[in-house]
């Protein structure tokens, strides 16, 4: 049998400060209600120090995977950190991490592939789990969504939360791990869902920085239509391709960004709302965390041989869907 790639441990990290709706309500022109009503979102988490960065919460969520599970970090030889938020434009926060959390004989990378990163960083890390490359892969999506969203844009700043989630990869001779994947993108949908200035097409300028071009962009009803079809295609295509059905799964992990967007997929794939991790409500939309997240929430809930299949959708356009058999019960 051919070697898999297994998640074998999970880690997370959210901060403390909770951004509720009811204060969003002071800072925009915007209510509870709506926002609960169109998103699903009660509150999100806002890492408050200007200080640190996301490789602040990337290093929480690994040392609690690597503290509770008793993993030598110097045996670590791969570390992804998938992310929209990289501490520095140059300097790889992947490199910074891996040697804060003691990963000293590990190499590192960033990957950059918006609200899809983490998704894309598991089938990058499960390659080299498959060709025996490597023994253990740390994968991490972490995103400090609040470096760049404008709080005077109701359109956006209700939408998105901070926080990190971490899951190890190891081979797997059972048959358990990563089964499958369904990777897509398109360019062409990137005037919908940008940040215009601060990259090499459009450098900082005071300009720039005047017309608020440093922040998020989304049109929103329009990432909306493209989020709905794409996601629910390409998780419908992987149950087929494999022969799932409705009762084969035993949980959609998918990307958090809008509850009806989340409900449009479980539905085309036939299945029920108990059985769909969901924590959009209190964490919002962190990007390249929400997926690790789902299952640093859920992780007590699963069990050996557990069919999950995971969804996302995000900026670029990027999107795909992963099927994975989950390999550990939960710790007694
Ligand atoms: O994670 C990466 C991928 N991103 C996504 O998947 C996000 C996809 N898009 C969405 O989730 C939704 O489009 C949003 C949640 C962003 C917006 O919801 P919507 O139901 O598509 O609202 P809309 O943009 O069509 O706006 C409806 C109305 C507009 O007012 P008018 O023009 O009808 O008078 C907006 O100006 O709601 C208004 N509006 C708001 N009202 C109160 C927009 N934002 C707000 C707000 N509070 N925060």
């Amino acid at each position: 049998m051919a070697t898999k790639a297994a998640i074998t441990a999970v880690g997370g990290y959210v901060p403390d400060f909770r951004l509720t709706n009811k204060v969003l309500e002071t800072m925009v022109d915007t209510t509870d209600d709506w926002i609960l009503s169109r998103t699903g979102i009660k509150e999100r988490r806002i890492l408050k120090d200007d200080t640190l960065g996301t490789s602040f919460m990337a290093i929480k969520a690994a040392e609690e995977l690597i503290a509770k599970n008793n993993i030598n970090p110097a045996e670590i030889d791969l570390v992804i950190v998938a992310t929209a938020t990289p501490d520095m434009p140059v300097a790889s926060t992947a490199a910074y991490t891996a040697t804060q959390i003691g990963a000293v004989n590990a190499f590192s990378f960033d990957l950059q592939s918006a609200c899809s990163g983490f998704l894309y960083a598991l089938s990058t890390g499960a390659q080299y789990i498959e060709t025996g490359k490597a023994q253990k892969v740390l994968v991490i999506g972490a995103d400090k969504m609040s470096s760049i969203i404008d709080y005077t844009d109701r359109t956006t700043c209700v939408i998105f939360g901070d926080g990190a989630g971490a899951v190890l990869l190891e081979p797997n001779e059972e048959g358990l791990g990563l089964q499958d994947s369904i990777m897509k993108s398109d360019g062409g949908g990137r005037e919908f869902l940008h940040i215009k200035a601060g990259g090499s097409q459009m450098p900082a300028t005071h300009e720039t920085i005047d017309n608020r071009l440093h922040y998020v962009h989304q049109e929103g009803q329009q990432v909306f239509k493209f989020a709905v079809t794409n996601m629910a295609d390409v998780s419908e295509q992987i149950m087929s391709r494999n022969n799932l059905t409705a009762e084969d799964v035993t949980y959609l992990v998918p990307h958090q960004a809008n509850l009806r967007i989340i409900s449009a997929t479980a539905k085309r794939m036939g299945i029920g709302e108990e059985k769909v991790m969901l924590n959009i409500d209190k964490y919002g939309n962190t990007t390249s965390a929400t997926l690790p997240l789902c299952l640093w929430d859920y992780q007590n809930k699963l069990k050996k041989g557990d069919n999950l299949v995971f969804a996302a959708f995000g900026g670029g356009f990027t999107w795909g869907s992963i099927y994975l058999k989950w390999a550990i019960n939960p710790a007694k």
